[in-house]
């Protein structure tokens, strides 16, 4: 079980990831740093940051930059098995659309959203389904 996650500066999914307690690790938060490289299924946790495209017409990628290039490495996406998001519901219809977007493109199921840091509830429901599904999710390592 190996979450992958991405917080910015703000470091509000980082906060959200921490309350899990499940073993992590963080995409690097500048391009100069060297790129992350994992050798197990993760559920891959990731902030929204479009600026509420759907409206603007302005940002129409809520990925951020840091996990798009993550994701462009065929090792890296190949062991993705879920992806949860985090957003704001200022955003409306975008609240989490990073997770649409991710779910689409990597084939795998968005399987929840949570605001900001996330609450105690968001917390328990995510940790637990985690580890109750994690053989479901394909999130155990397989057999060396
Ligand atoms: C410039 C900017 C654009 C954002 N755009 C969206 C958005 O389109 N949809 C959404 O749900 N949240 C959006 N958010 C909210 C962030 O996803 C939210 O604050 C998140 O918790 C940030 O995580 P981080 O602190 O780990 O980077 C945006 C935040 C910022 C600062």
């Amino acid at each position: 079980m190996l979450i992958v996650y991405f917080s910015s500066v703000t470091e509000n999914t980082r906060r959200f990831v921490d309350k899990l307690q499940l073993p992590s690790v963080r995409i690097p938060l500048r391009l100069s740093d060297e790129p992350l490289t994992v050798n197990e299924p993760y559920v891959l946790v990731c902030p929204t940051y479009g600026g509420g495209a759907s409206v603007s017409h302005e940002n129409s990628q809520p990925v951020p930059r840091q996990v798009i290039r993550f994701l462009n490495d065929t090792h890296n996406r190949s062991l993705i098995r879920a992806v949860i998001s985090g957003g704001n519901t200022n955003f409306g219809a975008d609240y989490g659309k990073a997770g649409e977007v991710i779910s689409r493109k990597c084939q795998v199921p968005y399987v929840y959203r949570y605001e900001l840091f996330g609450n105690d509830e968001d917390v328990r429901i995510v940790r637990e389904n985690l580890l109750s599904r994690a053989e479901h999710l394909g999130l155990n390592p397989s057999p060396a």
